[in-house]
Order: C-alpha cells, then sequence, then structure tokens
C-alpha cells in the first residue's frame, strides 16, 4: 500500500511498501532519509522515530509497553510518536501519512 513520509522541512515522498513489511523497511528500501533504523528493526535502537499523522494514529494503533519505553528515549516525542520498524503494512493502513522527526539522536 502507499505510505507518504514527510520530512521534518515539509518535502512529502509517496512510495508502495509491501504488506507485511514495516514503514521502516519501506523507509530504507525507498531511500526516504530521516529514518536509520541501525538496530534492522527489533525495536532496540529509537532510529527509526516516526509521528504517525492523526488522522491514522488510530488505525495503527499504541505501541507496546517495550516500545513505549523506547519512545520516552527519542528526541521530541509526540502523542502520536511511534517506531516505525513496529508499524507494518496493511490494506488497512494503505494512504498512511507518517511524519519524520528533525533528528532520530
Ligand atoms: Fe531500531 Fe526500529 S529500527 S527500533
Amino acid at each position: 500500500g502507499l505510505v507518504t513520509y514527510v520530512s521534518f522541512d515539509g518535502e512529502k515522498t509517496t512510495v508502495d511498501v509491501a504488506n507485511g513489511d514495516s514503514l521502516m523497511q519501506g523507509a530504507i528500501d525507498n531511500g526516504i532519509d530521516g529514518i536509520l533504523g541501525d538496530c534492522g528493526g527489533g525495536c532496540a535502537c529509537a532510529t527509526c522515530h516516526c509521528m504517525v499523522d492523526e488522522a491514522w494514529y488510530a488505525k495503527t494503533g499504541e505501541p507496546d509497553d517495550m516500545e513505549a519505553d523506547m519512545l520516552d528515549g527519542v528526541l521530541d516525542p509526540k502523542p502520536t510518536s511511534r517506531l516505525s520498524c513496529q508499524v507494518f503494512m496493511s490494506d488497512e493502513l494503505d494512504g498512511i501519512v507518517v511524519h519524520l522527526p528533525e533528528s532520530q539522536f
């Protein structure tokens, strides 16, 4: 499904991410700056922080406890912050918009 990544300075990039792939993987595969994903998706680095667009946040669901702990440590966390390696593409999320932070650390 389609994912639109919005950079910190407002540049939008829309790419097709396969169902089952994480939004972190989709960003890496498509060369999106602003998501690093240093740990490869293990919920251990928090360099894949994104802010889900408010219109989509309810559909992504809330972070689990482990992810929430990691989100406590990111730069400038927001109520809609998620680790993009823990959000997986599905038909339901087709068209999702996520905002990228100014920096991952
Ligand atoms: Fe490391 Fe998401 S890629 S926490």
